[in-house]
């Protein structure tokens, strides 16, 4: 009887020790998989200025590496920016990272599209792919980005028109898709993107039209669609600051 007590007490001090532990534990190390995945965009990288320098697999925490960060309680990774002049990159291996909130990787010069390996990040609210030599159509699966508050793909090669699908985005509050060789009409379903405040259409649509749901944004404090040859109406824009057409 007296032995099983001691047992039990043992058992008892050892498990409290070992959820000490884990509580004195820095929650911040990284998690395996991702710090592999990180390390595999590095090794398709080519990193110009030697910015990724502390990208290593003998520095465990990567949390800690430049342009990382990690959720402090899971220890996800949840922003990353790669916006250090690399080159030669095509983003494959990002996909591991399914819990990314932000991702920059504005002026990487892509040699292939990226944008297929972004479509599951559900949880990304801020995607930043300016001036990275993307090229084709803007895919329709990007919509499923559904909590996006920010879209920058301005300053690119996309061609095509803009995804119907972008009417799904009803949280994003900033869209920038100037500087593109895009062509045809604004989608009328861009009147259901609500929360925009900033909507940069400049410098790209080479002929369409603009849709008279677009009157429906009322949140709209800035709206470019200059040097563009589109028809259609200018709407009734009285409450936005900033116009330019
Ligand atoms: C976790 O690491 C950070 C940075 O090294 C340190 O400041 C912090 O005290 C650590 N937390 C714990 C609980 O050890
Ligand atoms: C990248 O490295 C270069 C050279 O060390 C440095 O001048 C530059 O500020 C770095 N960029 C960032 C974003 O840290
Ligand atoms: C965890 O992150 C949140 C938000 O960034 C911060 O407010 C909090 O102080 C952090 N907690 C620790 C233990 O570092
Ligand atoms: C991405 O990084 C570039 C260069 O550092 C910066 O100018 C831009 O504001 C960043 N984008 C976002 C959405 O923070
Ligand atoms: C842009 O990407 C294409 C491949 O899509 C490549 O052929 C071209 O060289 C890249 N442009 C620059 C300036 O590197
Ligand atoms: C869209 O996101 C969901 C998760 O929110 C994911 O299961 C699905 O595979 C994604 N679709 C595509 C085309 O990646
Ligand atoms: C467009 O992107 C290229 C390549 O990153 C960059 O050199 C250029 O300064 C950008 N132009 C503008 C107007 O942002
Ligand atoms: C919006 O998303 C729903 C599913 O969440 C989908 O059924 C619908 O086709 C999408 N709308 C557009 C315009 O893509
Ligand atoms: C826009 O919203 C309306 C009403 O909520 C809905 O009927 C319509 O299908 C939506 N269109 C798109 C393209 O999401
Ligand atoms: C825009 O121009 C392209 C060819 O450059 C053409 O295929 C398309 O039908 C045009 N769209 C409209 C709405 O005029
Ligand atoms: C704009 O042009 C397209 C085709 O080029 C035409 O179908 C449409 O009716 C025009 N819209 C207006 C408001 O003139």
């Amino acid at each position: 009887m007296r032995c099983i007590l001691v047992l039990v007490l043992c058992f008892f001090l050892f498990m409290s020790h070992g959820l000490g532990l884990k509580e004195d534990a820095n929650t911040s190390s990284c998690i395996d998989e991702e710090r592999q995945a990180l390390l595999d965009v590095k090794a398709n990288l080519i990193d110009l200025h030697g910015n990724l320098s502390d990208w290593a697999s003998e520095r465990v925490d990567c949390c800690k590496w430049a342009g990382v960060t990690c959720n402090n309680q899971s220890g996800h990774v949840i922003k990353v920016d790669l916006t250090f002049g690399s080159t030669g990159f095509t983003g494959k291996s990002l996909q591991v990272l399914n819990q990314l909130q932000s991702l920059n990787l504005s002026g990487i010069n892509f040699q292939a599209n990226p944008l297929t390996s972004i479509f599951s990040m559900s949880k990304l609210q801020s995607l930043d792919i300016s001036g990275a030599n993307l090229s084709g159509p803007i895919p329709h699966q990007l919509a499923n980005l559904s909590n996006l508050l920010e879209l920058d793909l301005s300053n690119n090669s996309l061609s095509g028109s803009i995804p119907f699908s972008f009417g799904n985005l009803t949280f994003l509050t900033y869209l920038d898709l100037s500087q593109n060789p895009l062509e045809g009409d604004i989608p009328q379903s861009i009147g259901n993107c609500s929360s925009l405040a900033h909507l940069d259409l400049s410098q790209n649509l080479r002929n369409g039209s603009m849709p008279d749901s677009i009157d429906q944004l009322s949140k709209l404090e800035y709206l470019d669609v200059g040097h563009n040859s589109l028809n259609g109406s200018i709407p009734n824009f009285i409450g936005c600051p900033f116009l330019s057409f």
